[in-house]
């Protein structure tokens, strides 16, 4: 989207070490910064930010990165959201995005999309207000949804006619594609002719987070199936990504929300006075919602059917929702009922005295728990009891354990010490775990660094491509050279490939053409690396310098591929293996020159 140059002025102005300090204090130490990974929960200090490499990394959950993806990990940007904010964020003005072909022609497919179904909600809106939308009209009196609610989510009406907006579309202008691609229109099973995929629905409008329309949930008026008939993935509409009343909930900027599962009881709840709620529709609440909803949102209410379909959706939710940081509390309304049949039979009032008795997740986990076993068992009771514990040794706040441990032992009779201490050695045993695999981590991270900075190193990247270069242009040379370096003697997995195919064009032409060599890599950056070997110019005086010079890298690669071997190496065996190698590699000579 911008170019390479743009993006590494943004980089480079935008000092890792600063940007960081703004979101969590940093403690120097040495050439590094330390302070508590925002990405984990942890007690000591396990996140490092180095200033010269413009880098950060966590020892304990693997977080790693530049600056770029830091604001975006941190603040759920997009990249180029992430650009956007490190440059405002030094005062730089940046260039026009640039964008291929391709994504400008699906920007303009997207435009047009977004202008039909502007038109769609027109079509719907106005037909229920025409005689033909009485019976709809009716229904949303008997749901009790007053009229500048409907007006305010759009809600409509798809007539009983086979073409109805599919020709009023038509005379918008709408080419057969455009309309196809929509998903509003259908084709008919054999092919030859389209139809609305709405027929004798109340439609309700799903809108964007900035209010555009991208497609539609239809209810069904009298009984019959499917009760909802939403709009199909299109290049607008991705279901696990929308969430339906988000953009009115975000208005109220309570940061707290109130998560329901269905249109009607989103809309009921709404018109209640409660403008903070949003539904996942129809399907269940997942990673990409709560990343959406964590730029509105810190804290919600669960508010799910308390049948049992319900009831798991709502312990799904939990997990997801507390993965990505949020307060979660949950509330059921009583008998079965949904929120919005709540409503209608016991008004705002009563629901605003029911959303205070919402519980924190731990307490729901718990309270679903126990319907699963009988307590008055004694085998059951310790297997509760013990189950109770696992979820309590999650609970970071010792005040709230202790509330709830006196609970389940008012439950269940057995001593609040014992519970307690059930919870301490489940919470030992995972901080073991967690402590090994951070150690295990940052062993690794460790071998990798050091492997990084071997490989990386000037010398060893320029003796690799003198070896190269010498080998391609001299047949003489390769013939000796291969009898003692072999293509995993290189550090670099191209220049590996390379050494084979200069073997392979010796075979087939007896000779090679630096051109046709770089013909076998297709990466731009492999490219780069093939064409940086013949960048070089021959710097030695005689050819028994030339000799002196290339047996001196021929070692040197050798060992630094060695030394590499043995940053990753898993036993001492190993070790010793490729230190002898490496002493065999100090005394090894070729003899390319005569005299
Ligand atoms: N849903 C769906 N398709 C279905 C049934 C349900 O997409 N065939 C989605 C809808 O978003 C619906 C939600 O799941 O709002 C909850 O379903 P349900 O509880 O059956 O519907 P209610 O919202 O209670 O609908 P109503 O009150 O209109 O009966
Ligand atoms: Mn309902």
């Amino acid at each position: 989207m911008y170019p390479q140059q743009v993006l590494e002025e943004v980089r480079t102005q935008n000092d890792i070490v600063d940007v960081i300090s703004e979101y969590l204090p940093l403690k120097q130490k040495g050439t590094s910064y330390f302070g508590l990974c925002p990405f984990h929960n942890e007690k000591t200090p396990s996140f490092s930010v180095s200033s010269e490499r413009q880098f950060y990394y966590c020892f304990g959950c693997g977080a790693a990165g530049n600056v770029f993806t830091f604001i975006m990990q941190m603040e759920n940007d997009t990249f180029p959201e992430a650009v956007k904010r490190l440059a405002d964020r030094v005062h730089m003005t940046l260039p026009e995005p640039q964008y291929t072909a391709e994504a400008k022609a699906q920007q303009q497919q997207r435009q047009r999309l977004f202008a039909m179904h502007k038109e769609a909600g027109r079509f719907f809106y106005q037909k229920l207000h025409e005689p033909m939308g009485t019976q709809a009209r009716a229904y949303l009196q008997k749901r009790q949804i007053k009229e500048n609610i409907q007006k305010k989510f759009g809600i409509g009406y798809a007539p009983n006619d086979r073409q109805g907006l599919y020709h009023y579309l038509q005379q918008k202008g709408f080419s057969q594609e455009e309309l196809q691609k929509s998903g509003l229109i259908v084709e008919r099973k054999d092919g030859k002719d389209y139809f609305d995929r709405f027929r004798n629905r109340l439609m309700f409008p799903i809108l964007d987070i900035q209010g555009r329309v991208i497609g539609f949930g239809g209810r069904i008026l009298a009984q019959g199936e499917p009760k909802y008939l939403n709009s199909p993935e299109t290049l607008l509409f991705n279901k696990s990504r929308n969430l339906y009343g988000l953009n009115f909930a975000k208005n109220t900027r309570k940061r707290e929300m109130i998560l329901v599962e269905g249109y009607m009881d989103m809309i009921s709840v709404y018109q209640a006075g409660f403008r903070n709620v949003a539904a996942s529709l129809g399907t269940a609440f997942n990673q990409e919602h709560a990343k959406v909803l964590k730029k509105y949102a810190d804290s919600v209410i669960l508010l799910y059917d308390s049948d049992d379909a319900g009831t798991m959706a709502a312990q799904r939710a939990i997990t997801v929702l507390v993965q990505n940081g949020f307060q979660v509390k949950v509330l059921q309304v009583p008998d079965g009922k949904d929120p919005d049949e709540f409503i209608k039979q016991n008004g705002a009032q009563a629901f605003s005295q029911l959303l205070a008795k919402a519980v924190h997740y731990i307490t729901f986990q718990i309270q679903c728990l126990k319907k699963k076993y009988d307590l008055n068992e004694m085998t059951q009771k310790v297997a509760f009891t013990t189950q109770a514990a696992e979820i309590l040794a999650k609970l970071e706040n010792d005040i709230e354990k202790a509330v709830y441990i006196t609970e389940i032992s008012r439950m269940t009779g057995i001593a609040q010490s014992a519970i307690e201490s059930e919870t301490t050695k489940i919470r030992q045993k995972e901080e073991k775990t967690f402590y090994e695999n951070a150690q295990e981590k940052r062993q690794k991270e460790f071998a990798r660094q050091k492997t990084a900075k071997i490989i990386s190193s000037k010398g060893i990247l320029q003796a690799q491509r003198d070896i190269l270069f010498l080998c391609a242009s001299n047949f003489q040379i390769y013939q000796k050279m291969k009898e003692v370096f072999f293509s995993k003697d290189f550090l670099e997995p191209v220049y590996q490939r390379a050494y084979e195919k200069i073997a392979f064009l010796y075979e087939k032409n007896g000779t090679v053409f630096p051109a046709e060599l770089i013909n076998y890599f297709q990466q731009p950056e492999e490219q780069r690396m093939i064409t940086e070997i013949f960048a070089v110019v021959s710097k030695h005086a005689t050819a028994k310098d030339m000799e002196k010079a290339l047996n001196e890298e021929i070692r040197k690669v050798k060992k630094a591929n060695l030394d590499r071997l043995a940053a990753e190496a898993k036993s001492v065996e190993q070790i010793q293996q490729l230190l002898m190698e490496k002493r065999k590699a100090d005394s090894l000579y070729i003899t390319i020159t005569d005299g």
